[in-house]
């Protein structure tokens, strides 16, 4: 069954009559930091603030709702269309089975049996959980519901795109967060519906990109399926999913990421924005973030889609952060620059007092380097200047680094702290890190 844009927009009008009472209206929250580098303006239609902390119980509502979802349901999830699926079963007291991969998020699991369904764990990856689910199905025993291969869902999640368009007059781009496609034929289908010159984003995870790939293909294939922060968009797609048609109809650029990408968007999301959210929405930014220096002067929502992280996830983000710490040190540790350790221990001093650091790295023709910690909002132009001639002097700089854990200004010259200083504040920084990161992550949650 094939199902044109226009249809998709007209269910998703009448989905939300249905289901607008359940739901929140989410905020469109101008980013605090990201996109001024480039004069980009950046939006986050933050749907993980949505009840059960993603996107995906507008697309459960929604088919559960519809006259098609009678006798028993089953279905199968990574996570947040489970909670979505199992908070709606309870609200409309529909009979619900749920089969998730083995390889769930422990908070997401928890959630799903807090609302009293039954659950089934199967397979290494939500495509093999679905597959298991229609075998289920097709027993005769249940009604089978697909998390993303469904008109219903589909319309579902078409209400942010109406959301969207109620909540802003003029967007150019759209950045949509691909799994199975669900969430980007919805979204995409109403924009290019009321609004076609809107550009839309489809973003996938590098380590599980089987709709990219079968984007790119003309026709669904299976990829491999690694590990990533993204989790809740991995896995296969069914072969005959109506998703595959509506997402290239909509989509006017892929953008692949990989994990490291994906877990620089996730710090700077809670370090530059103070917004908690789960790789999935990560990689939505991840995909603006390598397309921004074209956007400036645009208007550009990010989908946030999803919000439901749990310790271990938090854990990889600190440590990203404490690891970025460590690169710094390891390419000091590498030059012969007599201001080498001394000036990155100034660095790390900052960064224990606040998350506002960047350390910038310069090195001239003959391997010598200079740093600079910066951090804050405007250069203090002076010692700025100062740092960059001392390289510039002696030829062009070959070298020049700055990580992006913070806003722009020169706060001092890092110079003059002892060696032995240096290692124990380094240690310190990166314990401090993590406890700091790990105890507002739990006030969040
Ligand atoms: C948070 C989040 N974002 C994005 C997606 C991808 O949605 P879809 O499968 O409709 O592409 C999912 C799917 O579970 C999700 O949970």
């Amino acid at each position: 069954m094939q199902i044109s844009l226009q249809e998709v927009a007209a269910n998703a009008v009448q989905a939300r009559s249905r289901i607008r009472h359940h739901i929140y209206q989410t905020p469109l929250i101008p980013a605090r930091r990201i996109g001024h580098d480039q004069g980009a303006k950046v939006l986050f239609k933050a749907e993980n603030f949505q009840l059960t902390g993603s996107f995906k119980i507008r697309g459960a509502l929604s088919k559960l709702s519809s006259p098609s979802a009678q006798g028993p349901l089953i279905t199968a999830s990574s996570g947040n269309h489970g909670i979505g699926a199992s908070l709606a079963a309870r609200v409309l007291a529909k009979d619900l089975t749920v089969v998730l991969p083995d390889t769930i998020v422990q908070a997401k699991l928890d959630k799903i049996k807090s609302f009293g369904v039954e659950v089934i764990l199967h397979g290494v990856e939500t495509g093999l959980a679905e597959q298991h689910a229609q075998q289920l199905a097709a027993s005769g025993s249940y009604n089978y519901i697909s998390p993303y291969n469904d008109a219903e869902v589909i319309a579902g999640q078409g209400t942010i795109g109406l959301q969207i368009l109620e909540q802003l007059e003029e967007v150019a781009n759209v950045f949509i967060s691909m799994g199975g496609g669900g969430l980007l034929s919805g979204v995409g289908s109403v924009l290019k519906t009321f609004r076609p010159e809107t550009k839309i984003y489809g973003v996938s995870a590098s380590n599980s990109k089987a709709l990219a790939a079968s984007l790119t293909a003309g026709h669904v294939v299976e990829t491999d399926h690694f590990p990533t922060l993204a989790e809740a968009v991995a896995g296969g797609i069914d072969p005959d999913t109506i998703t595959l048609g509506l997402a290239s109809a909509v989509v006017d650029y892929v953008i692949e990421c990989n994990e490291a990408e994906i877990l620089s968007s996730a710090q700077a999301l809670a370090v530059q924005e103070n917004i908690i959210a789960e790789g999935s929405a990560a990689l939505a930014l991840a995909g603006f973030n390598k397309v921004a220096e074209k956007l400036t002067g645009q208007t550009s929502v990010v989908l946030l889609c999803g919000g439901n992280v749990d310790h271990d996830y938090i854990r990889k983000a600190a440590t990203g952060l404490a690891q970025k710490a460590k690169i710094r040190r390891r390419l000091e540790g590498t030059t012969s620059g007599a201001a080498g350790g001394k000036s990155f221990a100034a660095a790390v001093m900052v960064l224990t007092i606040d998350f506002n650091v960047q350390a910038l790295v310069m090195c001239d023709p003959k391997g010598r380097v200079d740093t600079a910690v910066v951090a804050g909002k405007r250069p203090r132009t002076v010692a700025f200047a100062n740092c960059f001639n001392a390289v510039t002097s002696n030829g062009v700089p070959h070298y020049a680094a700055a990580s992006t854990i913070a806003d722009v200004e020169l706060r001092f010259m890092a110079r003059n702290v002892p060696k032995r200083a240096a290692s124990v504040v380094s240690v310190l920084t990166e314990w401090c890190i993590i406890a700091i990161l790990v105890k507002s992550f739990q006030v969040v949650i």
